[in-house]
């Protein structure tokens, strides 16, 4: 297996061979992701949430991506790794974006960084691109804009709102984006997006019609369980499977059966009577 890479993907679009797409904020887990073959893997800001327990994606730092998208980045030899840029470090000007994501990439070894907004984000997008780092948008429900929403809800269900998202979702594209990904948007409407665009789009909460799929791995694993949208299928009940082993060892460590002789150094019996 190859290196995936911004051509490659686009050629899957040209194919119909759908994308695939998982978040990793880890080493060990990224490898196992890589090894199955995941064609992308997103360092997202949902790092936030699943695993550094706050409510909201708002107060993870350019510091936390870069040292976690550093860590995936050690693991994953194969799939493309985007890095999401996390909230301000891209909104406030143009020139913090590009700096922001000159780190991600330099520091965070990501190979395009991610991030949320429509037209109000061309400018970011157009500059970034320049300074030749590859650009995943994010459309539909985008996290960061949590407390403007109101909550975290479908997006894009009345004309106007649908007219938004469309026009939104070909302005990052004729901005250079190379890729995009829309959140809870009704699947009808992510389908004709994607029909309408030339660059690849992944879904998330957006139906079967988009170029590829995202989920969050904790997830879809049944690790997460403060709460699980509507658009989540849990591939594994790995949590039940983590705790069942974590309270088995606690049972053989409270009786002595663990650790047992295999476990454990050996040393020489002359040696240890000379202690006593
Ligand atoms: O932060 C994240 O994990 C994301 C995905 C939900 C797309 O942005």
């Amino acid at each position: 297996m190859s290196k995936n890479t911004v051509a490659t993907l686009l050629k899957q679009k040209e194919q119909g061979d759908k994308i695939t797409m998982l978040t990793c904020y880890d080493y060990s887990t990224a490898k196992l992701i890589d090894e199955a073959g995941i064609n992308t893997i997103l360092i997202g800001d949902s790092l936030g949430m699943v695993v550094l327990g706050y409510e909201d994606t708002l107060s993870v730092t350019v510091e936390d991506m870069i040292h976690h998208s550093a860590a995936v980045a050690r693991g994953a030899k194969n799939a493309l790794i985007v890095c999401d840029m996390p909230f301000m470090s891209y909104q406030v000007s143009v020139e913090d974006a590009v700096r922001n994501a000159g780190r991600l990439m330099k520091e965070g070894r990501a190979n395009m960084v991610k991030l949320e907004g429509g037209a109000s984000v061309c400018p970011q997008i157009e500059a970034i691109v320049k300074a030749s780092i590859p650009v995943c948008a994010h459309i539909g429900l985008t996290p960061q804009s949590v407390n403007a929403f109101g909550g975290f809800k479908v997006q894009g269900k009345s004309e106007e709102a649908a007219r938004q998202l469309l026009e939104d979702a070909k302005k990052v594209e004729a901005a250079g984006a190379s890729l995009l990904v829309m959140e809870c948007v009704p699947a009808k409407l992510a389908e004709l997006i994607t029909k309408e665009l030339h660059i690849p789009t992944i879904g998330i909460g957006a139906g079967a019609g988009c170029d590829g799929q995202v989920l969050v791995y904790q997830d879809m694993l049944g690790m997460f369980s403060d709460f699980t949208p509507k658009f989540v299928k849990k591939f594994a009940e790995t949590g039940n499977v983590m705790k069942q082993a974590f309270e088995t060892y606690a049972k053989e460590v409270k009786e002595g059966t663990f650790p047992a002789p295999e476990h454990t150094f050996k040393i020489n019996e002359e040696v240890l009577e000379k202690l006593y």
